[in-house]
């Protein structure tokens, strides 16, 4: 069965762009890449099991002990840090399956906490000026730090800190928050009690900022080749992981006067030829980009007309005359390969054409992308919340490194 919508997941990409990440930082300098929230939607199993196999990272950080238990039962051994909430009820679950935890309570939490049959990880968060999770005095910190010690069941391996502003021009405000961590470093380091793995720098600070690069980096949205901020490009040139393509479904002529989809917001001021797209909002489709966003059909730019639907969209296609039924169109990433146009998607044999689609993408010369930024900032939004919301109906189709 194929519905002719799918996202490629390309995990040379995902590899290779931690690898450059790592060439531009300190020797030894550890990586953590941000697998949370289904790898920002790219899939948490096959690119955490790309990460173990390629060896380029050191560990995986995810926003719950749910998502990473789901990694250790498909196997994954490879470290795993969680980098949000963790009720401490659900300490034993982690230390079970050597998950490591952030600590974000008081000493009188980890009095909830029975005695562990296999030590417990933790790494302390320190909120130094996100306002999100942490300890926010020097005072908190040590004294969880002398609880955490006076356990023989729990380990400190970690104090981290989380950058609210490293993607923007500083202004003052990482150099204050990186100030506050040395000083929780330092009063940990005079009682003797400073963990081993010091980390603070998330993509943005681990393009540019050295002062955070510490023992290790966190790397989420650069892993999947996209700048933190659209707007303030780092230099380093990374590749796209995800490229997301729909399928035409229907070509038909409306006349002047006629209407498209919900509300018929959009009514043809001449006779126009309006594609339907099998992918809509349930897909992970904006819905904001209902009158304003454009696709990629045979490598012109197709205008959306009208809403977008929960499972369709239509595009402008007068102006593209070769356009036709099955043709792919490509909602962001590379442009879809020449191959692909009028149906052949459909005619591959189904056991056959994941592998032809991944053969046929890799193979394509055209690299020409239709831009995820454009399209996120057209829908007033991030990349960040663009990849994620793409949805467990579209099937990633992976392209093995
Ligand atoms: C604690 C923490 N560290 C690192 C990251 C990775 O950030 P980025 O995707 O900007 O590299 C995130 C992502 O939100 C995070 O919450």
């Amino acid at each position: 069965m194929f519905r002719g919508t799918f996202a490629v997941i390309d995990l040379s990409a995902l590899v290779n762009n931690v690898k450059k990440i790592q060439s531009v930082l300190p020797q030894g300098t550890k990586i953590l890449v941000a697998v949370k929230a289904n790898a920002y939607g790219h899939g948490d199993i096959a690119v955490a099991k790309a990460i173990e196999k390629s060896g380029s990272a050191h560990m995986l950080g995810l926003a719950s002990l749910e998502e990473a238990l789901r990694l250790r039962e498909a196997g994954v051994r490879i470290p795993l840090l969680v980098l949000g909430y963790v009720d401490p009820l659900s300490f034993p679950v982690a230390s079970q399956h050597q998950i490591e935890l952030t600590f974000t309570g008081s000493s009188e939490d980890l009095l909830q906490v029975s005695q562990l049959s296999t030590p417990l990880q933790l790494h302390l968060k320190v909120d130094t000026g996100m306002g999100r999770l942490g300890l926010r005095s020097v005072s908190d910190v040590l004294k969880v730090a002398e609880s955490i010690h006076q356990r023989p069941d729990l380990h400190l391996q970690g104090l981290f800190t989380h950058l609210a502003k490293a993607d923007s021009p500083e202004d003052g405000h990482t150099s204050a928050q990186l100030r506050r961590f040395e000083e929780a470093c330092s009063a940990l380091a005079a009682r003797g009690l400073l963990p081993p793995l010091l980390h603070a720098a998330n993509t943005a600070a681990a393009l540019q900022r050295q002062d955070a690069f510490y023992h290790m980096v966190r790397i989420g949205i650069g892993a999947y080749g996209y700048a933190p901020n659209a707007d303030w490009p780092p230099s380093l040139s990374l590749q796209r992981v995800m490229h997301l393509y729909s399928t035409i479904t229907r070509i038909a002529w409306l006349k002047a006067g006629d209407s498209v989809s919900y509300g018929a917001t959009f009514v043809a001021k001449q006779d126009c030829r309006v594609a339907t797209v099998c992918i809509g909002y349930a897909d992970g489709y904006p819905r904001s980009l209902s009158n304003r966003g454009f696709a990629m059909v045979r490598g012109r730019k197709a205008p959306l007309l009208g809403r977008v639907c929960m499972d369709q969209l239509m595009l402008d296609v007068t102006h593209i005359p070769e356009a036709e039924l099955g043709d792919p169109v490509t909602l962001f990433g590379h442009l879809a390969p020449d191959i692909w146009n009028g149906g052949a998607l459909f005619k591959q044999r189904p056991e056959e054409r994941e592998r032809w689609i991944g053969e046929t993408f890799s193979a394509a010369s055209n690299r020409a992308e239709m831009p995820l930024d454009t399209l996120s900032r057209l829908a007033g939004t991030i990349s960040y919340e663009m990849l994620t919301s793409i949805s467990n109906r579209v099937p990633r189709i992976e392209i093995s490194f």
